[in-house]
């Protein structure tokens, strides 16, 4: 079978906007998305995990997680919508086979999110002293696992999206009398298992600058000796995810998609992006080691700064590699443009409102804790 007959025909109302605008849309909203959705990722589990067997400070980092749960999980699911929107406009030839393909498991991640919403909820209850330990505990667990389970339906989305030699066969093995059960996951795509890992590693990192953050900023009912220890826990668990990066990084890179270095080399651009990405988590990783004794709001917002650095370079890096494995079944960047210009003023306009909301509201938040941190000095 022609994989290309399997690619539905193009849409004849064309682009609302540039190509580029799409692209540079997507990888931006991509980005906040992943900001956000690493510190439940990783985070949730870590939160649950510390719950059950850590003890004083280390119980403390995951109450501290946990603590920021709720907030992180709306506001990455709020960005995580600015993405899907373009990969809509834009990739919908491969995205709607893909996820039809696969259609329980990615209709499940509604489902799915709502009980992992919750469950981070309820461990957060526990914390306050409002739900029973028992039920709080099981919430976080719920929630950690959950979370991983999701990313990993993302993972199959995502790289079913590209793997069109695949879906022939994969629609063959799970139809009943020519219709889709919509059963499949992409197991035969080598490169779903360290894709899947690789965004855990980046998870750990963030989840590591999170803490930092936090400890610097949001912990003025703690102590010193926390904050010390918060500042030292995140070095470790930022070496933890850069090892895990590294490692699940060179697989999915060199094992899987070995044609991916040579070419970006080729490419005047991405010779300089791809290297950058690789080396990316080097300089957050420096500015964690530098608080091992102490943490501080300087270095600290420096690290979420060249973190969100790393993620924009990977979400750009991963960006090029997707057109570049859609290259041989489309080209993109060459389909006819209808400009919605009304349309996309309002876009851009309630996009801008709602990233400066989201960030007013951080902006209390570390406000309120600044004040229970002076004032306690004070105090004392
Ligand atoms: C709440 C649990 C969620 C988790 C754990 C999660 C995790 C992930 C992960 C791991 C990826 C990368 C997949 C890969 O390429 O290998 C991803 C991508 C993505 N996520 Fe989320 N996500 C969650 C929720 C959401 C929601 C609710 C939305 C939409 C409203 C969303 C939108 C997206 C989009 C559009 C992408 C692909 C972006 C692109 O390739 O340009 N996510 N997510």
């Amino acid at each position: 079978m022609d994989p290309n007959a399997l690619i539905p025909p193009e849409s004849p109302i064309g682009y609302p906007m540039p190509f580029w605008l799409i692209e540079i849309l997507k990888v931006f909203g991509f980005s906040l998305h992943v900001m956000m959705m690493n510190i439940w990722y990783a985070g949730a589990i870590l939160a649950a995990g510390f719950g059950l067997l850590g003890r004083g400070n280390a119980r403390l980092v995951g109450h501290h997680i946990a603590r920021a749960l709720p907030f992180v999980i709306a506001l990455g699911i709020n960005f995580g919508i600015v993405p899907l929107l373009f990969i809509q406009a834009a990739y919908y030839q491969f995205f709607y086979p893909a996820t039809i393909l696969m259609a329980w498991p990615w209709f499940a991640v509604f489902w799915l999110v709502i009980m992992a919403y919750t469950g981070a909820y309820l461990y957060r209850l526990m914390i306050l002293g409002k739900v029973k330990p028992w039920a709080g505990k099981a919430g976080g667990w719920i929630a950690g696992l959950v979370f991983i389970a999701v990313g990993f339906i993302f993972a199959n989305a995502m790289s079913l999206l590209t793997h069109v030699d695949g879906w022939w066969n994969l629609f063959t093995r799970t139809s009943v009398a020519g219709a889709s059960t919509g059963l499949a996951l992409n197991f035969s795509d080598a490169s779903l298992i360290p894709r899947w890992f690789f965004m855990f590693g980046i998870a750990l990192t963030t989840t590591a600058v999170f803490v930092i953050i936090d400890a610097a900023f949001m912990s003025g009912r703690e102590n010193e000796d926390y904050r010390r220890y918060a500042g030292r826990f995140s070095a470790v668990l930022y070496t933890v995810g850069l090892l895990w990066f590294v490692g699940f990084g060179s697989w999915y890179i060199f094992g899987t998609r070995s044609e991916a270095f040579p070419t970006a080399l080729a490419d005047p651009v991405m010779r300089i992006i791809f290297p950058l990405t690789a080396i990316s988590p080097g300089l957050p990783w420096l500015l964690l080691v530098f608080q091992w004794k102490q943490p501080s709001r300087k270095l600290a917002a420096l690290a979420g700064v060249a973190q969100f650095g790393l993620i924009t370079l990977n979400a750009v890096s991963r960006q090029w590699l997707q057109n570049v494995e859609l290259a041989p079944y489309a080209n993109l960047a060459s389909k006819p443009m209808d400009l919605q210009l009304s349309a996309l003023i309002i876009f851009l306009l309630l996009f801008a409102g709602g990233i400066s909301i989201a960030w007013w509201m951080i902006a209390k938040i570390v406000h309120v804790h600044r004040q229970e941190f002076v004032g306690k000095k004070h105090h004392s």
